[in-house]
């Protein structure tokens, strides 16, 4: 029988992952309000589905990423291109953990890039300037970090392995998202975010 819980209908016991328009807009409006984080109980059936939303959302992380890193100018961009392009390197050992971990599970990863920035859970924004760059940047890297918490908490125990991955990938979008933040408020000059 369908429960409700936080709002979510929740069916076999487990709730509906969020979708991806959702987790976009949440992120915006975290930009505003702050606030950072949803979970969500989740379903370990669709392993292989999910973590291909997962691989989308890396590989298109690291394309952004790595526009960036090639493409950011102005005063003091140095260090933030050097800043930028680590996270591209960061985000392709994540996209390898996930191609591999769907290989194991006997799926397909999927690279294929036609609909790949409607896989993804987060997107393939440009940015007009430096700032907007690391805007984008910590836009995508919210919505990384609660994919990832609410995706954690749907495996449960069901799957050890593939959980323990997602934390390990969790942490590191954790530090992303604070690197993003920090050079936000260096360039900004204000802490526009309370996180
Ligand atoms: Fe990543
Ligand atoms: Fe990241």
């Amino acid at each position: 029988m369908a429960q409700q819980a936080h709002g979510k209908e929740i069916a076999n016991g487990k709730p509906f992952l969020t979708d991806v328009k959702t987790l976009r807009a949440r992120a915006r409006e975290h930009l505003e309000g702050g606030a950072l984080g949803t979970n969500y109980i989740g379903n370990a059936k669709k392993t292989v589905e999910i973590l291909q939303t997962v691989l989308a959302t890396e590989i298109v992380c690291v394309l952004r990423y790595t526009m960036h890193a090639v493409t950011a100018s102005g005063l003091a961009s140095d260090s933030v291109r050097a800043e930028f392009a680590e996270h591209a390197r960061e985000e392709q050992d994540h996209m390898m953990l996930v191609a591999e971990r769907i290989n194991q599970l006997g799926g397909k990863p999927d690279f294929n890039p036609e609909g790949l920035a409607s896989r993804s859970a987060s997107q393939y924004a440009e940015g007009a300037n430096l700032v907007d760059m690391i805007r984008e940047n910590l836009v995508a890297e919210r919505i990384a970090v609660d994919h990832y918490r609410e995706l954690i908490r749907y495996f449960g125990n069901d799957d050890p392995g593939t959980k323990s991955m997602l934390q390990e990938i969790l942490r590191k979008e954790e530090e992303h998202a604070d690197d993003m933040h920090d050079l936000l408020v260096a360039h900004e000059g204000t802490p526009m975010l309370k996180s």
